[in-house]
């Protein structure tokens, strides 16, 4: 199929542009480079001997993209473009309203026109808020808490009252847990900018030395060990998740939200000795007060993406562990964003 990822050059766009490479779709990434780097063209060439098409946009320049959308035919979108740090939107909720919402609307605008009605919309198990029980199912009621969340629980909206208008949209909402790890290659992985929001990269850069030790915030909820537990997926299981949302949009119409989680959480402790045995480095750590927002575990029911896209996540905790540090200790670390 001819797809556009709109953010295709960030974290889970460029791992997702390699698995729909790899399986014969003809990708088109769409990104403003706000937090990435041109040089991931020339890593994605390298990973799969076919060079990505890329155009330097933004998702709220509706001219743009249905220029895009109509030169390149897209048949789908994914539309992976966004912020996509919570403490951040507490500060600047605006950007992230304007980013992320009003991006999608703009999108999604463009779409009408041209006449592309298939999307695979990155959401986030942000969305159900504190959990109510465990694993959390798709029938979990949502309960955002912060603008991030809500930007991504509202584009979900608009995206049902569109599939509700005309039964001719076929999208599916995915709601990820905790992406982590890297492709196998080391050329690609996750590389934020400044301090890391997530557990996996800060880890990361402690066990290089980076930054001086790890705050483990909170070591007493009623958890295994006293630390957090979150349900941690390897990032090329989430982008072959993608592959089989996009093979089911083939078929299907209508709107569907699906988790994709491993069903398995990992504490805090956990991941850090994971770390460790993989990096063979020691990741120092303190405990430090919980934070205030933070919910003891959370990890998610699988079920639904195994029984409606016949997906299930297959790698192990050692393979998020090894790919990350194969990627930040190696040349994929320096330069790309
Ligand atoms: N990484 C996670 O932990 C996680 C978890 C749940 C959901 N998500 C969602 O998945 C999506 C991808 O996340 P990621 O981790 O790859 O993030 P990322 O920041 O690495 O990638 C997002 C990409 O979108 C681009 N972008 C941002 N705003 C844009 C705009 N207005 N126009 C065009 N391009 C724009 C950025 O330059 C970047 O390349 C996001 O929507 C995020 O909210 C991520």
């Amino acid at each position: 199929m001819d797809l556009l990822l709109t953010g295709g050059m960030g974290y889970i766009g460029s791992h997702a542009a390699v698995v729909l490479t790899q399986a014969g779709h003809r990708v088109v990434l769409y990104d403003n480079l706000s937090n990435s780097a041109q040089v991931m063209v020339e890593r994605l060439e390298r990973i799969t001997g076919v060079p990505p098409l890329f155009v330097d946009g933004d998702v709220r320049d509706t001219d743009r993209l249905r220029h895009t959308l109509r030169h390149h035919a897209s048949e789908a979108v994914i539309h992976f473009a966004g912020l996509k740090v919570v403490g951040e939107s507490l500060d600047i909720p605006l950007d992230y309203y304007a980013n992320n919402v009003q991006g999608s609307i703009s999108l999604l605008q463009a779409m009408r026109e041209v006449g592309t009605r298939a999307m695979v919309f990155s959401s986030s198990a942000n969305v159900y808020g504190e959990p109510r029980y465990l694993p959390v199912d798709e029938a979990h009621p949502t309960g955002v808490t912060n603008p991030y969340g809500r930007t991504k629980l509202q584009v979900e909206e608009i995206l049902h009252d569109l599939a509700r208008s005309d039964p001719a949209w076929r999208i599916v909402c995915l709601r990820y847990f905790n992406p982590v790890g890297a492709h196998e290659s080391g050329l690609i992985g996750e590389n934020p900018q400044g301090i890391p929001n997530n557990l996996m990269p800060y880890i990361a850069q402690v066990a290089t030395g980076k930054l001086a030790e790890l705050r483990v915030f909170g070591n007493d909820y009623p958890t295994l060990d006293g630390t957090g537990v979150r349900d941690f997926i390897h990032v090329m299981d989430l982008a072959e998740g993608h592959a089989s949302a996009v093979g089911y949009l083939r078929e299907h119409a209508g709107w569907q939200v699906i988790n994709l989680g491993t069903g398995q959480g990992y504490s805090v402790l956990e991941m850090i000795r994971a770390f460790e045995a993989a990096s063979g480095r020691r990741v120092p750590y303190r405990i430090a007060p919980r934070r205030p927002g933070d919910s003891a575990s959370c990890y998610a029911n699988p079920e639904k993406a195994r029984r409606v896209l016949n997906w299930t996540a297959r790698r192990t905790l050692a393979q998020m562990c090894a790919t990350t540090w194969a990627f930040h200790s190696g040349a994929g670390g320096k330069g790309a964003a």
